[in-house]
């Protein structure tokens, strides 16, 4: 018998003892197979005045559980000794949902830190610490990464973004990779093809959690997460794909890596009601002082412009025509109306818009990258509309995607450099992947002004300091990504003053 099926009958079992017993702990379970129920750890995300999302995925081991729906219980606790239990209950995990589970915990004391863990099959979760977002604050850190390929770098930046204890993590996409770059030198590699179904997605996202680094930032820190084209495929966009596949069977496929996303990640449960449509953006804060809108510039775009009919594909482009239509969306439009309504109410003292591409415009020496805000000028003004209503007192936006820091200033009219700057584009670099190409991206600060900063050479993540009268920026960076033991350290910093877009030397 298989260690696996072995597994699968002594979850069984177990389950079934629980089902009968009204106790969760106690079971007669065979602990000395020795399989950890909690290998890909636990983790919460979108903190609240009042609570959070709980989430942990039952695993024998990291592998699928071979099991019917599972019994957990969670406790929430004000000390990490758990003398202090404020919250208890029972979920059912189930093998429909990979054996993950969420919980939205509410009712609880604004800004402070909870600790929680999660029993099943007789054992017990890591303790897991999350906080509630305060109600006023006179700062707020937040550390914003994207774009982590599990083959091409160690995710050491982790171990750095731990120590630096943000209130949040802000994840902007590209947080699996579905393909390999076989032009790149690999420090570790995939247990399995490309996914293109349930199980593969399920599969690769488990393989990111047998990543210690990152299990370790999802334990100890609250995260807020929005994806970007990896999830699926690379350059998506709505049902234009890479083979240029029939839209229903796209669908089909976007459909698994959805589910197996919200499966892994701790995403409110709510927000995912319609799982062939699940809603992403969100609005999350901090106190009065930071307003974080999430974006989702996936799932409601407009195919990149002038490719072939549901040809997916980020090009370089010049004289395209189609590119300035005015129906060109990002968003699409009732997430646009939703976030020009969010900000016509915006009260915080600095917006953080979180989304995925760059929206200041690159010249490359080929034209300008069609999967990028420049792919979508019109859906840029109106985005620079919104963002730069009377009710926004300082707009700053968080990209990632191109695999370089970007430091811009952004312009009223973006591609007009004479008109005013009007907000402030901060983009973090990969967290670990192969960096933006020398020959398209090599010369970008000279031949675009309004870019600040840009460096193409590093890993690292964005650590942001935000307080009252300034918002500081500090762009972490790995030694190197290769080595195991990669050290990260301040590459540069920067300061964007109240009232004041732009950034300034800090
Ligand atoms: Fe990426």
């Amino acid at each position: 018998m298989s260690h696996l099926t072995r597994r699968g009958l002594v979850a069984a079992s177990a389950a079934l003892a629980l089902a009968r017993a009204d106790a969760v702990l106690g079971l007669e379970i065979d602990r000395r197979a020795g399989l950890d129920p909690f290998a890909l750890g636990v983790a919460s995300g979108d903190p609240s005045l009042d609570g959070f999302v709980l989430w942990t995925r039952l695993s024998a081991d990291g592998a699928p559980l071979d099991a019917p729906s599972v019994p957990v219980s969670y406790e929430v606790a004000e000390d990490a000794a758990f003398a202090r239990i404020v919250r208890k209950g029972r979920r059912a995990a189930s093998p429909s949902l990979a054996h993950a589970v969420h919980v939205e915990i509410a009712g609880l004391r604004p800004g402070r830190p909870y600790w929680y863990r999660f029993h099943a099959l007789g054992a017990v979760s890591p303790v897991g610490r999350t906080a509630t977002a305060p109600r006023q604050a006179s700062r707020a850190r937040i550390a914003a990464t994207s774009c982590q390929h599990f083959e091409l770098g160690w995710f050491t930046a982790y171990r750095d973004l731990v120590a630096a204890a943000p209130d949040l993590v802000v994840q902007l996409g590209d947080y699996i990779y579905e393909n390999s770059y076989a032009q790149f030198p690999k420090v570790r590699a995939f247990d399995g093809p490309e996914p293109t179904d349930l199980e593969g997605y399920r599969r690769r996202h488990a393989l990111y959690k047998s990543d210690p680094d990152l299990r370790e930032a999802h334990r100890l820190l609250p995260w807020a997460v929005t994806w970007d084209d990896h999830e699926v495929e690379n350059d998506y966009a709505d049902l234009a794909n890479l083979k240029a596949l029939e839209e229903p069977v796209f669908a089909r496929r976007r459909q698994a890596a959805y589910q197996a996303y919200f499966e892994h990640m701790p995403v409110r449960p709510s927000l995912w009601a319609r799982p062939d449509a699940p809603r992403l953006y969100r609005r999350l804060a901090w106190g009065d002082l930071v307003g974080l809108p999430i974006l989702d510039g996936r799932q409601y775009r407009s195919a990149q412009a002038c490719n072939a009919p549901r040809q997916a594909g980020n090009r370089p482009r010049r004289d395209c025509v189609e590119l300035d239509a005015p129906d060109r969306t990002m968003l699409g439009a009732a997430q646009e109306t939703w976030l020009a309504d969010g900000l016509k109410r915006e009260t915080a003292r600095w917006t953080l818009l979180a989304q995925q591409t760059p929206i200041a415009p690159i010249q490359t020496p080929e034209g300008v990258m069609s999967d990028q805000w420049d792919g979508y000028p019109a859906a840029r003004r109106r985005l620079i509309g919104a963002l730069t209503q009377p009710a926004v007192r300082n707009p700053v936006t968080l990209g990632g995607d191109i695999h370089a820091f970007l430091v811009a200033d952004l312009h009223a009219t973006p591609e007009r450099p004479e008109t005013p700057v009007v907000a402030t584009e901060l983009v973090t670099t990969c967290l670990a992947a192969s960096h933006a190409p020398r020959a398209r991206y090599g010369e970008a600060r000279a031949r675009n002004p309004h870019l600040r900063f840009a460096d193409i050479e590093r890993s690292g993540y964005l650590l942001l300091d935000a307080q009252p009268d300034r918002l500081e920026i500090d762009l972490r960076a790995v030694s190197d990504q290769a080595d195991p033991n990669g050290k990260t350290a301040s590459l540069a910093r920067f300061v964007v003053e109240d009232r004041r877009p732009g950034v300034q030397s800090a």
